[in-house]
């Protein structure tokens, strides 16, 4: 069962009549010739909250630009049949020049929207409703570069709820929040699937992964995707490199594995 080779097999989770948001099969992906990341397997449906486990350089952000479009796949097909939204992993989305926190939420509508058209009252309401699910209401108005890497990390979530679209990609949303923030991102992200959206959450909280119930493993290559249960001690060591820590959790009543703290700290 342990049998390393088995891991090359990918796992699908169990098929469910949800539409299908995306689809990639035998998918590289990279910057030009070389692939950083092969064999992306993946099927999301309406509904799914997936979780995207690896390491640093892993190839996470890489999957989520050629998801995007950003970049061409290398090698494979992506059927892509919906619009994305992004949350942007934090260190790429620094916006020095003046604009208010309600300016970079209201950026999600321009997407939305056909070229000729300027964002109007309708969108700035709903720019200040999505700052206000996100617990932000209070900091509409004031500079995103003058605030908090967390509450810039809130703002984002806010554009890509102002974007609303079918499919959304989280790199890393969870870096710099409090607990409080946290929480409440949780849930929105609940909310976000229930309401028939599909997610992808790059995350390095194991337990976080074990709870939304669908990973996906990604170490320079896709180690698994399917059903939480896929994450036993061998699919972690492939993804992790066998940078991972045993610890017995009685509360969860089984034998647990956790990351070392570095991970968390990124
Ligand atoms: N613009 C780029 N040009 C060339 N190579 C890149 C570029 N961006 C990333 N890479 C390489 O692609 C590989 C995957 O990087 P990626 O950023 O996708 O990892 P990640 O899983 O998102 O890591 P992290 O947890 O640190 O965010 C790494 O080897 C990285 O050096
Ligand atoms: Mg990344």
């Amino acid at each position: 069962m342990h049998d390393p080779a088995d891991l090359t097999t990918p796992t699908p989770p169990p098929a469910t009549a949800a539409p299908v948001l995306l689809r990639a099969a035998g998918l590289a992906c990279g910057y030009g010739a070389g692939a950083v990341l092969t064999g992306v397997e993946l099927t999301l449906r309406a509904g799914d909250r997936v979780a995207v486990l690896g390491p640093n350089g892993g190839g996470k952000t890489t999957l989520f630009r050629t998801l995007l479009g950003e970049l061409e796949p290398v090698s494979g097909t992506l059927e892509r049949q919906a619009r994305c939204a992004v949350v942007p992993q934090t260190e790429r989305s620094r916006l020095d020049f003046p604009v208010s926190a309600l300016d970079v939420a209201l950026m999600g509508a321009v997407s939305r929207l056909p070229w000729w058209r300027r964002p109007g009252k309708a969108d700035r309401r709903l720019a200040r409703a999505a700052l206000g699910q996100v617990g932000l209401a209070e900091h509409a108005d004031r500079t995103f570069g003058d605030l908090s890497g967390g509450q810039r990390q809130r703002v984002l979530v806010a554009r890509a709820l102002v974007q609303d679209a079918p499919i959304v990609l989280l790199d890393e949303p969870f870096t710099g929040l409090d607990a409080v923030s946290a929480d409440r991102l949780e849930q929105l992200l609940l909310q976000l699937a229930d309401e028939g959206r599909g997610l992808l959450i790059a995350t390095h909280d194991v337990e976080q992964a074990r709870r939304w119930g669908t990973v996906l493993c990604l170490n320079k290559r896709q180690i698994a995707y399917g059903h939480a249960d896929v994450l036993t001690r061998s699919v972690l060591e492939a993804t992790y490199g066998g940078e991972i820590v045993d610890i017995d959790c009685a509360v969860h009543g089984h034998h647990d594995v956790v990351l070392p703290a570095h991970h968390h700290e990124h």
